[in-house]
């Protein structure tokens, strides 16, 4: 058995303070924190995990669309690397925990085990991938796509609200992103990467732990979809002969719930718009997005297959013109075995009771796993709340994450 290292309590939970500093408003408990990808907040919050990476003594670098990278030398430089880490966007009005704590806890357990003098064979590097979320430019997983190799043309041309494409956004930041192929990694030069993560849910409160092991993650298809009618006055238009853009779009809502619903999966419409958008006004568009996830391909394929016949029919039904367009499909993930069994072994070790669980939020390692073994420590959420300002997160909770965390990259990095 190693023996216990630990880290420095007061300093993680000051950098946790700090970053949550970065794109929350002055009434951070109603309005969270907002550091949409690439934009000034997550620019700055990005400078911030770059100085607090050198000031731990990591060798830093950035690639080539961003994922900024903090590395600890092992003495075999020929050794596959150790990964950890998460992101540091959010979502729009997110909480402070979500892709911070692994980033930062990822820092804090690489620099105590640096500062205890601990020779390492392999090198670990810490990442802070570039936009997890896809809350700006409707996909997400950009950094961890670019570095599997699953980035591609078309993403980068996808647009944000005002028309900024992801490749200026890129450029703007100071990357270029014609080069985002000289990101992707080798998977032999990778041996492991392990993400801590807030869990996002309530499943580790109703068991009263503070800390569990991660067995499999769903994987989210989103798409956005328009329907294209008409306007039409809301007075002389009698109820027969509407083409109510909006009521289609309740329609497939309901939809969603069911077919989600039967299958055991989960299907969400999150952001919904309707134009003209006038008290008087039959809306003669509907744009919205669904989120659908399963954690069986099949399954989640049937969920997608009978959602697009269900929009196909209940526009054929009212007289609209639909149009489907896919935003992201990313496969569900199973975490490796050995190292499920490894950080189930490093909690023992650490005395901290822990339990194994699925993870229903996306997250990074879901491309991860196409190059290396994966494996996900969860953090227990205060009444599972998550994208939201109230999302929490205990400090004692947030330690004895990062000392599972710290143990379980001794023991792949040894
Ligand atoms: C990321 O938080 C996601 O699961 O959508
Ligand atoms: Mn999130
Ligand atoms: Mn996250």
């Amino acid at each position: 058995m190693l023996a216990i290292n630990q880290i420095n309590q007061q300093r993680l939970w000051k950098t946790i303070k700090e970053l949550s500093e970065i794109g929350s408003g002055t009434n951070i408990a109603e309005e969270g924190v907002t550091r949409l990808s690439l934009s000034l907040e997550d620019l700055e919050a990005r400078h911030y995990v770059i100085s607090l990476m050198e000031e731990a003594g990591l060798d830093v670098r950035v690639d080539e669309v961003g994922n900024i990278i903090g590395k600890l030398e092992g003495t075999d430089p020929n050794a596959p690397i150790v990964m950890t880490g998460s992101h540091v966007d959010t979502v729009l009005q997110g909480g402070v925990f979500d892709g911070t704590l692994g980033v930062l806890g990822a820092i804090e357990a690489v620099r105590s085990i640096k500062e205890s003098g601990i020779q390492l064979t392999h090198s670990i590097e810490v990442v802070s991938f570039t936009d997890e979320e896809g809350t700006r430019f409707g996909t997400g997983y950009i950094g961890s796509k670019a570095m599997t190799g699953y980035l591609d043309e078309a993403t980068l041309s996808l647009t944000d609200a005002n028309g900024i494409t992801y490749a200026e956004a890129l450029h703007q930041a100071g990357f270029d992103p014609t080069l985002y192929k000289q990101a992707i990694r080798k998977p032999e030069e990778i041996k492991a990467y392990v993400e801590m993560h807030i869990e996002q849910g309530k499943v580790l409160e109703e068991n009263e732990l503070a800390v569990g092991v991660v067995t499999n993650i769903q994987g989210p298809v989103w798409v956005e979809v328009t329907l294209n009618s008409h306007p039409d006055h809301a007075g002389a238009t009698p109820m027969n002969m509407r083409r109510d853009a909006s009521l289609a779009m309740a329609e497939v809502m309901l939809e969603v719930e069911r077919i989600a619903t039967k299958y055991q999966g989960v299907g969400t419409v999150g952001k919904l718009k309707v134009e003209p958008g006038g008290v008087n006004i039959i809306p003669g568009k509907a744009i919205f997005s669904i989120d659908l996830r399963h954690g069986d391909i099949e399954l989640r394929t049937k969920m997608v297959n009978e959602v697009t016949a269900s929009i196909e029919e209940i526009s054929k039904k009212r007289l609209i013109e639909p149009v489907i367009e896919l935003k992201k499909s990313v496969d569900p993930a199973v975490c490796s075995s050995t190292i499920v069994d490894l950080l189930e072994e490093s909690c023992k070790e650490l005395d901290i009771p822990t339990m194994k669980l699925p993870c229903g939020a996306g997250h990074d390692s879901l491309m991860m796993t196409k190059i290396t073994e994966m494996g996900m420590i969860f953090v227990r959420s205060k009444d599972g709340i998550s994208h939201n300002p109230k999302e929490w997160t205990e400090k004692e909770d947030c330690v004895k994450g990062t000392h599972v965390l710290l143990q379980a990259l001794r023991k792949l990095a040894k």
